[in-house]
């Protein structure tokens, strides 16, 4: 065959086409991206978090030689009222030091030999205390890696700080708080970062991960979910809240930590101001998702007269990105210690959102955004793919309101994906373009990994239709699963790409900036008869929802032959239980067939869920 290639002749401009999308589930942020050590580090944790949780998750009592203390958590006299919880330790008796201990994330605290960690914590006393309070870094057999002493001298809140560097290498330590007297010790936001953060900000990201994740060189970041950005109540105040980007700015005190939606808490130490200078640091354009005040999986709605504050949020994080420091939110970025703007280019109203409350709500931000800002682009939501129906809704929606994106997200067979690879062929050059804020075949195996390149190629040669493209999920930390499979992998001291990242890699790496005419002759598939008889699995998959089938048969259309799924339970997937094998699957074994056609008959009832199920056929 030959192949030319035109290289005066430019095609569709690839423009910001690969990047990542960054959500806080498997403990992305906490335990992941986000530097801090200490798990439950302001005591907020919560059965509505977890229904294991409570306010001592991940803390222990210490009592050494004869000692013994009472810990308990109050909030009579916080002081920050948005993270009322704090520790008390009340000294019974001394003997050789009471205190609280902090297991960390994973196999506990990693510490590293010659390297330094900043402790700080909040403290106060009651007048009858004054012996010194001893921070350490132990191991589990009780060896001391590093240490430090604070004496609390007030009973007033107090900020103390201290740098500590590690004797030993241990990546199960525990950080130990003793003291001894009498009387009671207050301890909040206890805090342990390792002095090194990637590109050496404070409250800044883990070193390893962050460099990971800048080694992909991706375009853009689109953050910071998924699910976790709508799932939640109106109330910015309440604990259970939807994600309000104005909640995650400032002093790290006054973050509200809130209940993720990934059945954990979210400190929101990492926050809207660390996600700005990530992206700028790694080079990516930034790519917010806000809500729309429409919570699709508990029906929670803003009504249309009280849209105004949400549309208003948006507005202001526009604002806080691209307005100069004369400006009430480019002074409040100033302020946080960025005086210039960081820029944004796009912005997304809503995530996977089905149903018309939130279309309805999508024109009001859309108007109100373009009004204010024309030149943000902006990113309509469509439903998860489920065969049309919903996503034709997003991308009716997109054409009303002249939208500049469309986000699709699909998690789906590697077959899916090679049946797939013509999806956008067809796709208009004057329409919204398609944002792929999420895909990634099941697993993170060879297989996958090219045929999601193979996937990519059609992306690329389609950028006249398709803008954004970005695998998902990111992040995953190995003790923490409620996704999978994942582009990187890690646990509290090591961190990996699966074969899958080195794909995104390498078209993120050789990204082109424009098409090029190409001329293929001789390379059309040769005729063949089709084989006589083929041997095949018919499967229904489901994820992330629970759905009842009954009646499963398969009719051959001329022979009128039954084949029937054997053992299938009535409920397919249960969104709990199989979260974790990414997706139910039931198979059936069609054996040595003919040419013949075929009739899926079947009664099903979804039970719960946003999503729907495929029906594939394969080896
Ligand atoms: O990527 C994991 C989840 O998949 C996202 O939160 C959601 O948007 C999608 O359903």
């Amino acid at each position: 065959g030959t192949l030319k290639v035109f290289t005066q002749e430019r095609g569709a401009e690839l423009g910001d086409l690969f990047g990542i999308f960054f959500e806080d589930l498997n403990h992305a942020a906490d335990g992941g991206l986000y530097a801090e050590l200490v798990q439950n580090r302001s005591f907020e944790f919560d059965p509505i978090d977890h229904s294991d949780y409570h306010a001592l998750t991940a803390w222990g009592k210490v009592e050494r030689g004869k000692g013994s203390a009472e810990l308990t958590v109050e909030e009579s006299a916080p002081f920050s009222e948005r993270n009322k919880h704090y520790a008390v330790i009340e000294i019974l008796s001394e003997g050789d030091g009471v205190g609280i201990l902090n297991q960390g994330f994973n196999s506990g605290i990693p510490v590293k030999e010659g390297e330094a960690y900043m402790f700080s914590f909040y403290a106060r006393r009651d007048s009858s205390f004054d012996v010194p309070v001893r921070i350490a870094v132990e191991g589990l057999d009780g060896i001391v890696h590093a240490a430090a002493e604070i004496a609390v001298c007030s009973d007033e809140w107090t900020k103390y700080e201290a740098v500590m560097t590690a004797k030993a290498t241990d990546y199960s330590s525990r950080l130990v708080i003793v003291t001894k007297g009498s009387g009671k010790l207050y301890l909040d936001m206890v805090s342990l970062f390792p002095a090194k953060t990637f590109r050496d900000r404070p409250n800044g990201m883990r070193e390893d991960i962050a460099a990971m994740i800048a080694e992909l060189k991706p375009k853009f970041m689109r953050f910071p979910g998924g699910c976790l950005v709508h799932d939640g109540s109106l109330n910015a105040d309440e604990r259970n809240s939807m994600y309000r980007w104005k909640n995650t700015i400032g002093d790290i005190e006054q973050r509200p930590a809130r209940r993720n939606n990934w059945r954990y808490n979210q400190t929101l130490g990492l926050g809207y101001y660390e996600y700005f200078l990530f992206c700028e640091d790694i080079g990516a354009k930034p790519i917010p998702i806000l809500t729309a005040g429409y919570d699709p999986h508990h029906k929670r709605i803003v009504p249309l007269d009280e849209l105004q504050p949400w549309i208003d949020d948006a507005l202001d994080l526009i604002e806080f990105a691209c307005g100069d420091s004369s400006t009430e939110w480019g002074g409040i970025r100033a302020g946080l210690g960025h005086p210039e703007p960081f820029g944004l280019e796009y912005i997304g109203i809503g995530n996977e959102e089905v149903g018309e409350p939130f279309f309805e709500r999508y024109a009001y931000f859309h108007r109100a955004i373009k009004e204010k800002y024309p030149a943000i682009k902006i990113i309509n939501s469509s439903g998860p793919f489920a065969a049309g129906g919903e996503y034709e809704r997003g991308w009716n929606s997109a054409r009303e309101n002249r939208s500049d994106l469309v986000d699709e997200h699909y998690y789906q067979s590697p077959e899916w994906f090679l049946a797939n690879y013509n999806r956008y062929d067809h796709f208009k050059v004057d329409e919204p373009k398609v944002f792929l804020g999420e895909y990634a075949s099941w697993g993170n195996t060879y297989y996958n990994a090219l045929v999601e390149a193979a996937f990519m190629t059609g992306l690329e040669k389609n950028a006249h239709a398709v803008g954004l493209a970005c695998y998902a999920p990111m992040l995953c930390n190995v003790d923490y699963v409620n996704w999978k499979p994942d582009m990187i992998w890690f646990n509290n001291h090591e961190v990996y790409g699966t074969v899958n990242y080195y794909v995104q890699q390498l078209f993120m790496h050789h990204q082109g900036d424009h098409l090029l005419k190409i001329e293929a002759r001789g390379f059309e598939r040769p005729h063949a008869e089709p084989a006589a008889s083929i041997t095949g699995k018919l499967t229904l998959c489901t994820d992330l929802c629970s759905i009842q089938f009954r009646d499963v048969r398969l009719i051959n259309d001329e022979t009128g032959e039954i084949k029937c799924f054997e053992g299938l339970p009535e409920v397919l997937s249960d969104m709990q239980e199989d979260r974790l094998n990414g997706t139910a699957k039931r198979s059936m074994e069609l054996g040595e067939t003919d040419w013949d056609s075929y009739t899926l008959r079947f009664k099903a009832k979804k039970i719960s869920g946003p999503k729907g199920f495929d029906v594939c056929f394969g080896k």
